[in-house]
């Protein structure tokens, strides 16, 4: 393959933020028809290079070339105009625009009149290049995250892409979305586009990169062809050691419930949720994305509550109607959507993760005791390697995963009895995945009662001592550790009822 010129070439870029070197003399060579896969911890540089890429952010130092030739690329449109796009973990859709629109977006300021029976006819054209069955004409806004996401590529097809840029594309994704995802990769490699692929799930590097390319604190540790690069390799260039990539929970279930929930429901979302939580149980929530997962955590914490169905807490029949009541139960949520619900992003490391005991930080005359504040988020900060100078760091300055470290402390920190996890690795490097996999470990021996929602199969089936499986608002079943296979597993959440196991 390398006998192709390369398209894009990254030469010597540095880059610093204020005290943090960001980027340190790294260089990277895309080709045509190649993926070229970017590794590394959180904060290591990885989006920071690709802002460098497309224009949002200028190198302090270092070249970029196109097909030999240098450019500058000073902002995003320009990066179009070179042929370098940008897809970014949530999709930059406009919901009330259809996906024909969409698609087109961009070459409106170009000064064209609209023509609209080309655009659907070109918009229908480049869809079914990429063997995508969507309807031109649907509003954006119904669109799944996988549809909206291909939406995106077919825009970024539209303007003649050589180089197509995806940070963390698949971290929202379930399974059978990112064979989806991948197929469309492959596609676009077929035709001659260099593709540069973020993400944090290493099986699904090895499945479709060509290349790896491996940062560490900036620097450029190496760069190889896949057949030169195994797990273990991979994980001692990104984190400096070796490391096990593979957590698998102890044995802790005690024999007194925490939760019981019978034929829970919410009218339209979701129904006949049926399920037990022990003391020192983790429950795995598997299913497809939009299966009603999530709903279920919501109505537990009282965000969106059910209206029919039993919830018995400890013993007590309750009914949860608020987040401020489920917080009193000792029920605590750590949220998907860490910009919509987990974090005060112009607040330091250290208010965000004391906000909600924020009682316990506060003196008698209400002034925020800024030591204990500070003792607190350091303990956090040590105990997830938090990659910031000091927790008085606002949180919108950290590196995405770095953010949901914060989300997860701030917390732990409430000491719940009851944890709903939703999603808690999204985004999050393999040495931190395995520090959050041992702390549920750890708090499941202390007896908490786990509900652990993950679209990462292997980390459910891993973590979890049964699994429930959702499929649009149904529960499909619920397996033990023993029955719960990736097979078992995905056939349920696809639509078979499958019968085994019991409550
Ligand atoms: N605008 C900014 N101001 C200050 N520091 C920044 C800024 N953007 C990034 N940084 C810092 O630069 C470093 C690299 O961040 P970057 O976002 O590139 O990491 P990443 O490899 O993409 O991590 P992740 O896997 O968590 O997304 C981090 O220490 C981050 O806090
Ligand atoms: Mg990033």
């Amino acid at each position: 393959m390398n006998q192709l010129s390369p398209v894009l070439e990254i030469r010597g870029v540095s880059k610093r933020f204020d005290a943090t070197q960001a980027l340190d003399h790294v260089s990277l060579t895309l080709y045509p028809g190649q993926v070229h896969a970017l590794l590394g911890e959180n904060g290591a540089g990885k989006s920071t290079l690709i802002k460098i890429m497309t224009g949002i952010h200028q190198p302090d130092q270092g070249a970029i070339l196109l097909n030999g030739r240098s450019i500058q690329v000073t902002n995003s449109s320009q990066a179009q105009l070179h042929g370098i796009a940008a897809i970014y973990q949530e999709p930059m859709i406009f919901p009330d625009l259809n996906v024909a629109e969409n698609i087109f977006i961009s070459h409106r300021g170009r000064g064209a009149v609209v023509n609209w029976r080309k655009m659907y006819h070109d918009a229908s054209d480049i869809l079914g290049k990429l063997g995508v069955h969507l309807e031109v004409r649907s509003q954006a806004r119904g669109l799944t995250l996988a549809a909206q996401q291909t939406v995106e590529i077919a825009k970024a097809l539209s303007l003649k892409t050589r180089v197509l840029i995806m940070d963390e594309p698949t971290a929202s994704l379930s399974v059978h979305e990112v064979t989806q995802l991948f197929n469309l990769v492959r596609t676009l490699r077929n035709q001659g586009v260099a593709i540069l692929f973020i993400s944090h799930r290493l099986e699904e590097i090895f499945e479709i990169a060509d290349h790896i390319t491996i940062l560490r604190d900036g620097k450029l540790i190496s760069s190889k062809p896949v057949s030169e690069v195994t797990t273990e390799t991979a994980i001692r260039d990104m984190v400096g050691r070796d490391m096990e990539s593979f957590f698998v929970k102890d044995e802790s279930r005690r024999d007194d419930l925490i939760l019981s929930v019978q034929g829970l429901a919410r009218s339209g979302v979701f129904s006949g949720i049926t399920f037990d939580i022990h003391h020192g149980e983790v429950l795995g929530f598997a299913g497809l994305v939009g299966s009603g997962r999530t709903d279920v955590a919501l109505a537990l914490f009282g965000i969106s509550p059910a209206d029919e169905g039993k919830i018995i807490y400890d013993g007590q029949p309750v009914t949860i109607h608020s987040p401020a009541q489920a917080t009193h139960l000792g029920i605590a949520y750590v949220p998907e959507d860490r910009r919509e619900y987990g974090l005060v992003m112009p607040m330091s490391i250290a208010a965000n993760i004391t906000l909600p005991m924020l009682r316990r930080y506060l003196t008698r005359l209400g002034i925020v005791k800024r030591r204990a504040e500070e003792t607190t988020a350091e303990e956090y900060r040590q105990r997830f390697s938090i990659r910031a100078s000091n927790v008085r760091l606002v949180t919108s300055k950290l590196s995405g995963g770095n953010q949901q470290k914060v989300v997860l402390s701030k917390w732990l920190n409430t000491k719940p009895r009851l944890l709903i996890l939703d999603e808690p690795t999204r985004g999050i490097d393999v040495s931190a995945k395995a520090e959050v996999h041992h702390i549920i470990n750890e708090l499941a021996k202390e007896g908490l009662g786990i509900l652990l929602i993950s679209s990462d199969l292997p980390e459910v089936l891993a973590m979890s001592d049964r699994v429930l499986v959702m499929r649009e608002g149904r529960q499909m079943g619920i397996f033990t550790r023993q029955e719960a296979t990736q097979e078992t597993v995905m056939t349920a959440a696809m639509g078979q009822k499958i019968t085994v196991g019991g409550i």
